[in-house]
């Protein structure tokens, strides 16, 4: 029988793989809310940044962990793009929290446990109310570890490294394809090394390369795999 409780997606994986995309597409499919919960994150190196207790040498790890009970992040959909937009204390940040200033800082921010704690929490009342799905690195072994369905998406490196290449350009921002590769080689190790809820593939994980598969492909795969759960979970 099927529980009356919200149905929660989660999607894992490493930097670069296309994880939101896919996430979005399947969220527009079966109409639940997408959540990135990245962009939480980039939230709080936004607002550590805003208010001087960051900078790319060091973070004021004290001062913003006391700081926290006054960050407040929230999703909102916007009907013209058709997406969720993150919003920082009353403000969009949608954008701000792309910038290179925030990336450069974010892996840092995100190692931080108090930061982590009230993020998991954030994440964990917004599954409460309704149907997800959710793109982090954690979400299917720490967030939701019940969740119904978990994917761990993975890529070669050097695929993703074009990806990357490739997005830049169209964006007209000249970049080294090694340089390109090597920064994805450290956040993988960022990601998999730090102490708190290192990126992992739960053990009940569907793994998806999409090495050499298009959107439309990864899409089927997901069909697939998700009529298989609904079927099983029918009998
Ligand atoms: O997916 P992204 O690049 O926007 O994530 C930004 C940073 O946040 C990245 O350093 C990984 C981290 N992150 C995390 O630690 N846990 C999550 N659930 C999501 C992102």
């Amino acid at each position: 029988m099927k529980s009356s409780t919200p149905v929660i997606i989660a999607v894992d994986g490493y930097s670069s793989c296309g994880k939101s995309t896919f996430a979005k597409r399947i969220a527009n499919k079966l109409n639940y809310v997408y959540i990135d919960t990245g962009a939480m994150y980039r939230a709080v190196a936004l607002y550590a940044l805003q208010h001087g207790l960051a900078d790319t040498r060091q973070i004021q790890n004290e001062t913003l962990v006391k700081a926290l009970d006054d960050i407040t992040i929230r999703f909102r959909f916007n009907p013209t793009t058709g997406t969720q937009e993150t919003w920082l204390n009353g403000t969009n940040v949608e954008e701000a929290i792309r910038g290179l200033e925030v990336s450069a800082i974010v892996s840092k921010i995100s190692q931080i446990s108090e930061v982590r704690r009230k993020m998991v929490g954030l994440q964990r009342s917004i599954g409460e109310k309704d149907n997800v799905v959710m793109d982090g690195r954690d979400i299917g072994t720490v967030v939701f570890p019940q969740a119904r369905l978990k994917i761990f998406m993975t890529a070669d490196v050097a695929i993703r490294a074009q990806r990357r290449y490739k997005e830049l350009k169209t964006k007209g921002i000249e970049a080294s394809f090694d340089d390109i590769c090597n920064n994805i080689r450290m956040r993988d190790h960022e990601d998999e090394t730090r102490s708190e809820s290192p990126l992992q593939k739960a053990s009940d994980a569907h793994v998806l390369d999409n090495s050499h598969m298009s959107v439309e492909q990864q899409m089927e795969w997901f069909e697939n795999t998700w009529n298989n759960i609904e079927n099983s979970n029918d009998n």
